[in-house]
């Protein structure tokens, strides 16, 4: 009985040091990402977070129109981060002066989001300029807009009308030279296709006309990302007339 006891208490600060002293390792962030997963499949809509190669990709923007001496900061909006696989990248790329907005709908998620700003060292460093908001993205109160959004959200999980209202924000939350970037798993829609009832065969497809119609005419560019689990696209979207370059 006593042998049990030391082995719980010595099990509990092995996790306890594992989760705070080693800076949030890679493997914890899956840990809880895996355990999202299962509890909130619709909203999580991933396995494990994205690969830092889907993360470059979906940082892209923030990372070429680098932040030049003299320009005004940047706002900087981040969707759905989970535990921030992807806001690394983004944090990577900030100028001195950007902002960068986290919204997140998992309570599970905002808190790694916050113990990584105050002990992941990257994190740590531009704390100040991070805002984490727990909540629904299509709640979010804005009156200035974003220069870059990147999304994570699982738009392939979401019904007609909640990809519609979300497209529509996205567009509203942009400024006039402002570029989304958002993702999704290769032809996922087919293989769920597979194995959906009617009705969800049905929400599949309008998903798919929605985001078609929408995105095509103002899709300025696409990665294919292979290294990642699955295998995605990344869609970078302007809504502006003419294609933004490097130095636009
Ligand atoms: C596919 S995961 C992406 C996580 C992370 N960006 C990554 O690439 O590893 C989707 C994320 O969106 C969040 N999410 C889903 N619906 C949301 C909403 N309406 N508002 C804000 N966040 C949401 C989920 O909790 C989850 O963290």
């Amino acid at each position: 009985m006593r042998a049990t006891g030391r082995f719980a208490r010595a099990f509990s600060f092995y996790r306890r040091f594992d989760y705070h002293c080693s800076a949030v390792p890679r493997i914890n962030s899956q840990r809880i990402f895996f355990k999202q997963f299962v509890r909130n499949f619709r909203s999580t809509g991933a396995l494990a977070p994205s690969s830092r190669f889907l993360a470059s990709s979906l940082a892209r923007f923030v990372r070429e129109h680098r932040y030049v001496a003299g320009q005004k900061p940047r706002r900087i909006l981040e969707v759905g981060p989970g535990t921030g696989s992807v806001t690394r990248a983004i944090i990577k790329s900030l100028g001195p002066n950007d902002h960068l907005t986290l919204v997140e709908i998992n309570r599970a998620f905002v808190k790694h989001l916050k113990l990584r700003l105050r002990v992941d060292e990257l994190f740590t460093g531009v704390k100040d300029r991070v805002t984490v908001i727990h909540g629904r993205f299509e709640e979010l109160e804005t009156d200035m807009p974003f220069d870059v959004i990147v999304s994570g959200l699982p738009l392939n999980n979401f019904t007609p009308k909640e990809v519609q209202e979300i497209l529509g924000t996205y567009r509203r939350m942009l400024g006039r030279d402002g570029v989304l970037s958002f993702f999704e798993y290769i032809a996922v829609r087919r293989a769920k296709h597979i194995f959906a009832n009617r009705a969800e065969r049905q929400r599949l497809r309008e998903v798919g006309r929605i985001m078609k119609e929408t995105l095509k005419p103002v899709r300025i560019d696409r990665d294919m990302i292979v290294a990642n689990l699955p295998p995605a696209w990344v869609h970078h979207v302007s809504w502006r007339k003419e294609k933004p370059t490097l130095d636009s």
